[in-house]
């Protein structure tokens, strides 16, 4: 490990210093070259990444001494692994400088007019392609097939993966129309958000190792010794560029792609040509407003002068074109230190483990939380408080924690030892294990009634907007009343009103609880005390027991009493599983709910308070009914089926294309072109979380 100044530290003054931070920075540049270009598994953010080639980039401009030793900002990519045949490119395949901001971009316009000699008022068309992030490939094409395919490697010397990419449908084997004799086309091998799902859920039923992100899954797919293990995964290309031509079909950029299109090769539809900077941030701002809807990762545009004959004039420096640019967007991914994971308690007294980070921006947005999904995740991904974790921001999902840069472990760390206990009642917290014998990957706390975490979680369920609905009785409004002592069992919710006067003066005390906001209140307390059946049920979640089964339960028993009297029956198993759609886990849940002795003496208080009345009718309950849905992207808490099957309970229509006529829109990840008709129409698009705290746990 070294230690490396920032990106924006002050620069060393003195060779000697230079040298040693240069050289400390090439050796981690390269390690970190070689983790992500040959083993498919990087070990820092791309952005942190940027930073470190930015800093060396810096030394040199400051220092050019340094280069002298030779330096690394000519190599690109790593040298080419041993699994492969390794093919010489005729023409190098090279890498591009980056910018990172609309003056940079600015800066590279005024550059290459200032390289030509170009007035200000003669023309310079320049196109803005989308910068795919998978890994370039070089396609050889003699006499309009196919012969050779190659991956970058150091971009001199690549690796032959040639029956490799013959499995990959899009790519043709044969050019359509009058090809030149030898065409090298060069592009970007990708896998879309779809497809790197899906693949990583195959990888982890087969107990295999997960890829961090779509690009490493398609460099790994594409390295494949065995081409059959590449055709089942879906790899996809866009062709961009050229390497040996023996003639050019087109003068020009646009032309170019033009031809690959007409020879049969994928081309991204999203490239245009621009007269000038303006239209080029245009064209940039866009691509990043669509980012996550293309259906593939995109890191950026590249601008390209336009004119073959202009490029060419324009030449190279070193290791990159001076005709081309980058425009990095802002990181989705970045790297930050873990301060602590806290265990948070919900409603079931589930166990759910958050990375509290140092602050971070990923993608435009400040990161401190993290979810660190459950206590098998922390143990497989090894993550230890004080870890440095690379963090990745994937829309409007919550940050995952990829992993570890285990290089910058503190020495001292040990592993996370996940609580056995509940952080929040001190009861056991425990994994259930099922009929089969299966673990359940959630620890939950034992401690039911008598958590405080269990208790506010069940309270602030009580009163929401499926549920009780009572206005103005918010999550925040019931942790207050609940620190207060005020309420403890939802019963105490009704009584409040007739508080002793000085909890009341407390109520009023407190911020935004004034004398209207607290008579309020209670006239939305009031109007709570006659409530359908199905939601009082669905209120007092019990476990298992969310909106559709609160339906059915109401359904077959119409009134509160009798359900209560079936549960305590002793054929209660019988009764409640011959109700269609409640199996036997769900039915035991209910049994042990009315059988709990705490939970009999908090419902007859609740029932001293409340009547449940007949079940309401779905068009008036659900919030979905009588309306067009359509599901796109892939789900990740329900099966898409599951999904479908709720709507359809709930009264709504689900289609399979978005129209003028649909009424909501569901995306998830990888979404594409429903999801863009939907923006186009101005319908709703919300994601799966939200729909399903509409439509109820
Ligand atoms: S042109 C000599 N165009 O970005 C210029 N590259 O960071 C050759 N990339 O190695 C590259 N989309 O793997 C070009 N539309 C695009 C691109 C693109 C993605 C990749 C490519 C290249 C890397 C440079």
């Amino acid at each position: 490990m070294t230690t490396k100044p920032g990106p924006g530290a002050p620069l060393p003054t003195t060779l000697r210093a230079a040298r040693a931070e240069h050289a400390a920075l090439a050796a981690d540049i390269a390690r970190h070259d070689i983790a992500y270009h040959r083993n498919d598994a990087p070990t820092v953010s791309d952005a942190a990444y940027d930073d470190l080639k930015r800093r060396y980039l810096a030394l040199e401009d400051a220092f050019p001494k340094l280069r002298e030793s030779g330096s690394i900002a000519d190599k690109v990519g790593a040298a080419p692994s041993e699994k492969f045949a390794k093919v010489k490119h005729a023409v190098p395949m090279l890498s591009l400088g980056n910018v990172f901001s609309d003056e940079e971009a600015s800066e590279f316009v005024a550059r290459v007019r200032r390289f030509l000699g170009l007035g200000d008022d003669a023309a310079l068309e320049v196109t803005a392609e989308p910068k795919i992030d998978g890994l370039s490939c070089s396609l050889r094409y003699e006499k309009g097939r196919l012969v050779r395919a190659a991956t970058r490697g150091d971009g001199f010397e690549g690796e032959d993966v040639t029956a490799n990419v013959r499995t990959i449908g899009e790519i043709p084997q044969r050019l359509a129309g009058e090809a030149p004799d030898v065409l090298e086309v060069r592009g970007e091998v990708y896998m879309t958000h779809a497809d790197f799902a899906a693949l990583n859920a195959r990888q982890e039923a087969a107990g295999e190792r997960l890829f961090a992100n779509p690009r490493n899954a398609a460099a790994g797919s594409l390295r494949q010794i065995d081409p059959e293990a590449t055709r089942a995964r879906p790899l996809h290309f866009f062709a961009y560029a050229w390497g040996e031509a023996s003639a050019l079909p087109a003068a020009t950029q646009h032309g170019m792609i033009a031809a690959f299109a007409a020879f049969g090769l994928p081309t991204n539809s999203r490239t245009r040509i621009c007269s000038g900077i303006a239209e080029m941030l245009a064209v940039y701002r866009g691509l990043e407003a669509d980012r996550a809807r293309l259906g593939y990762d995109i890191d950026g545009v590249v601008y390209k002068v336009d004119d073959l004959a202009l490029q060419n004039r324009l030449g190279f420096v070193s290791r990159a074109p001076r005709w081309a640019v980058a425009h990095k967007f802002p990181a989705q991914q970045a790297t930050t230190v873990l301060r602590d994971i806290e265990i948070q308690v919900g409603r079931t007294g589930a166990l759910t483990p958050v990375a509290r980070l140092d602050p971070v921006t990923v993608g435009g947005v400040v990161v401190q939380n993290a979810t660190l999904h459950n206590e098998d995740e922390i143990a497989r991904k090894d993550v230890r408080v004080g870890d440095t974790v690379i963090l990745q921001r994937a829309g409007d999902v919550i940050p995952q924690i990829l992993g570890v840069v285990v290089e910058k472990r503190p020495p001292e760390s040990r592993p996370y030892v996940f609580p056995q206990v509940c952080p929040r009642c001190g009861s056991a917290a425990v994994r259930e294990v099922d009929e089969k014998g299966d673990e359940d990957v959630v620890r939950r706390c034992t401690g039911g009634l008598i958590c405080p975490a269990q208790a506010v979680e069940r309270l602030k369920h009580f009163a929401s907007r499926l549920a009780m609905d009572i206005e103005g009785l918010g999550d925040k409004q019931i942790e207050e009343f609940y620190e207060a002592g005020l309420i403890h069992t939802p019963a105490d919710i009704f009584t409040l009103a007739e508080s002793d006067r000085t909890s009341l003066k407390k109520i009023k005390d407190r911020e935004g609880f004034g004398e209207t906001s607290t008579r309020n209140l209670f006239a939305a307390i009031e109007a709570r005390r006659k409530v359908p059946l199905n939601r009082f049920i669905y209120a007092l979640g019990v476990r298992r027991i969310g909106e559709t089964n609160a339906r059915r339960l109401a359904r077959h028993f119409h009134a509160f009493d009798a359900l209560r009297a079936a549960a305590l029956a002793s054929n209660a198993l019988e009764e409640l599983t011959s109700i269609d759609g409640v199996g036997a886990t769900v039915a035991e849940t209910v049994v042990a709910f009315f059988r709990e002795p705490h939970n009999e003496e908090a419902l007859d208080a609740l029932l001293a308070q409340v009547q449940p009345e007949p079940m309401e009718a779905v068009a008036a309950t659900s919030p979905v009914a009588g309306k067009t849905v359509v599901f796109t992207g892939s789900l990740e808490k329900v099966t898409r089926d599951e999904a479908k099957a709720m709507a359809e309970r709930l009264g709504a229509k689900v289609a399979g294309s978005v129209s003028k006529k649909t009424d909501l829109v569901v995306a998830g990840p990888g979404a594409g072109s429903k999801l863009a008709k939907a923006s186009e129409f101005g319908i709703e698009v919300i994601d799966e979380d939200e729909w399903l705290r509409r439509v109820g746990p």
